[in-house]
């Protein structure tokens, strides 16, 4: 990629240009008739176990190749081969970005910066298995030499959203005898909920932070070790028993009291929200085994495969990142929805949301002057049926355009007879009826007065892509993870932006720091504080001391 702003380009003006007549494409026309069949046959790609139909989008084959164009001259095909050779990608750290090591076979080796990292990757791996065949067989004893019932993981952002999803998404390959909770907010609430109920004895933390220096994770972690040396009435020596810590920083592990001969690690080219597949999964693999969190690495092993390999115009995360551009720079859309016709997908749009606005909500190119053109689209979303009955309103009728995913799943998870039928049923149907709306014809032949039909019109247009896959298998669950990592590689490669790096989320942090003891014990001299926070937070700071009586 050279160093002009992609905005500057030929390739960007084409797209403008054909914008003017792409935008009174009509989805309805497109998808009728034997025209209709050639598109649906031509716009739908299957990888893997997903099948991924995107003929419900507002372009043509001239619309994708102008875009395929427009990847290639934002360097897209060299970017992913930096990416899988574990070149130094994320730039303002100075490292790679490389989570696709961490499901590379181990009979291959990819050197980086001097060190074999698959071979790293597969020693942990085994270490996992071990350990998780060791406390799921009941031969890991607690302190008082009880075997281990419930796990509680302790980990915020992509230390949580990951493993707490992929719990909810593979309830059904779960051990039933153990119990799996999260906790990611600082909220004393969140803690209380996890533990109440449970028996220190039987009970085994598992303490993921990959910095190890989090506020939230921190705090409740040395929590929960007073709540289970209070509960065990022992000191220090009982948590190895009860702790096991993830991280990339053995120093502040051992500086907590975590047994570090325990400690599962990974590297600091593992970005939080791309880790789900690290030892950041441990808790997962408690839940499902170890053999199922490899199939889980098979699944994204599958899409990664693709993307590194198959052409621009017939790789899926490679197409679903140009749509995104098209709707966010040309047609000036804001958000995406993420709508599962499944219940165990409940959490994917909230990992979702990590995943791509901490990827891509940046206003600066990798060069550091400024992007000069919208980033990262607003993602959001909620199981369907559920969604139906909400917000869907504003997708069908509403002033905006959001482009929406919906994924469907052929087999259900638990076979109650014909409700599944009518889960895929709805699916359908909102997809169909999202892009093909309703005319004022339609609506007034079915008798409708005059002055109504304007409010029932549906007017259609909006962009779906639909996936389907047979069942939400640990593999399928790897493959759709992989798929939208790299879709938002995709979209990052064409903006020129870090999509591995967060710096927006430290001032914020910094700052809770320095108000925390302003709340606390006498606050103190008022005229200090007030040098110190702006005169609205002061104000509050006021309003919160004496709320609780200080
Ligand atoms: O605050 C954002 C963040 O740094 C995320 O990127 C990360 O996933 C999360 O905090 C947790 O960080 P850690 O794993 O170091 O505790």
């Amino acid at each position: 990629m050279d160093s002009i702003a992609i905005y500057d380009t030929e390739e960007w003006r084409a797209l403008e240009r054909h914008y003017e007549s792409a935008r009174d494409l009509s989805l309805r026309q497109l998808l009728t008739g034997d025209s209709g069949k050639a598109r649906v046959t031509n716009m739908h790609l299957e990888v893997g176990d997903l099948y991924f139909d995107y003929s419900r989008h507002l372009v043509t084959d001239e619309t994708i190749d102008m875009l395929v164009r427009l990847a290639e001259r934002a360097g897209l095909p060299g970017r992913i081969s930096a990416m899988f050779s574990g070149a130094h990608i994320n730039t303002t750290e100075d490292r790679p970005a490389l989570h696709v090591a961490l499901r590379m076979p181990d009979s291959e080796s990819l050197i980086v910066d001097g060190v074999d990292v698959v071979r790293q990757v597969h020693e942990v791996l085994d270490k996992m298995g071990q350990l998780s065949d060791e406390i799921r067989s009941g031969s890991w004893l607690g302190y008082t030499g009880k075997p281990i019932r419930n796990i509680v993981n302790i980990g915020i952002g992509g230390s949580d959203l990951g493993p707490a999803m992929a719990y909810i998404a593979l309830r059904d390959y779960a051990y039933p005898a153990l119990e799996v909770r999260f906790v990611s907010n600082i909220d004393p609430i969140a803690l209380w909920q996890a533990i109440h109920d449970l028996d220190p004895a039987e009970t085994l933390f598992v303490v993921c932070s990959k910095t190890f220096t989090t506020l939230e994770t921190l705090t409740n972690a040395r929590k929960a070790r007073e709540w289970l040396l209070e509960g065990l009435g022992a000191t220090d020596e009982a948590v190895a028993r009860h702790f096991i810590a993830v991280s990339t920083n053995e120093k502040e592990v051992a500086r907590f009291g975590i047994d570090v001969s325990t400690m599962l690690g990974f590297w600091d080219w593992v970005g939080g929200r791309y880790s789900v597949d690290s030892a950041i999964g441990f808790s997962l693999m408690l839940a499902i085994g170890k053999e199922a969190f490899n199939d889980f690495l098979a699944g994204f092993r599958m899409v990664d495969e693709h993307f590194r390999t198959a052409p621009l115009n017939e790789n899926i995360p490679a197409i679903q990142g140009m749509l995104n551009v098209w709707y966010n720079n040309f047609h000036g859309a804001q958000t995406h929805a993420v709508l599962p016709y499944g219940e165990r997908l409940a959490r994917f749009p909230a990992y979702l949301q990590q995943l791509t606005m901490e990827s891509n909500g940046k206003s600066v190119r990798l060069d550091g002057t400024p992007v000069g053109l919208q980033t990262g689209e607003i993602f959001w979303g909620e199981p369907g049926t559920n969604g139906q009955h909400a917000f869907y309103q504003l997708l069908h009728q509403g002033t905006k355009l959001i482009p929406a995913d919906i994924i469907l799943f052929s087999e259900p998870a638990r076979d109650l007879g014909d409700a599944h039928d009518a889960l895929f049923a709805n699916g359908l149907a909102q997809a169909a009826v999202l892009s093909l709306g309703k005319d004022a014809s339609e609506v007034a032949a079915e008798g409708v007065a005059e002055a109504i039909v304007p409010h029932k019109v549906m007017p259609g247009n909006r962009p779906v892509t639909v996936i389907v896959a047979n069942k939400l298998t640990p593999s399928v669950l790897g493959q759709l993870i992989a798929f939208y990592e790299h879709t938002v590689f995709v979209e990052g490669c064409i903006w020129g932006i870090d999509s591995f790096d967060q710096w927006g989320v430290e001032l914020g942090k910094a700052m809770a720091a320095r108000l925390t003891p302003l709340l606390a014990g006498d606050g103190g001299a008022q005229q200090e504080r007030d040098n110190e926070v702006d005169a609205a937070t002061a104000c509050l700071i006021d309003l919160y001391r004496s709320q609780r009586g200080r």
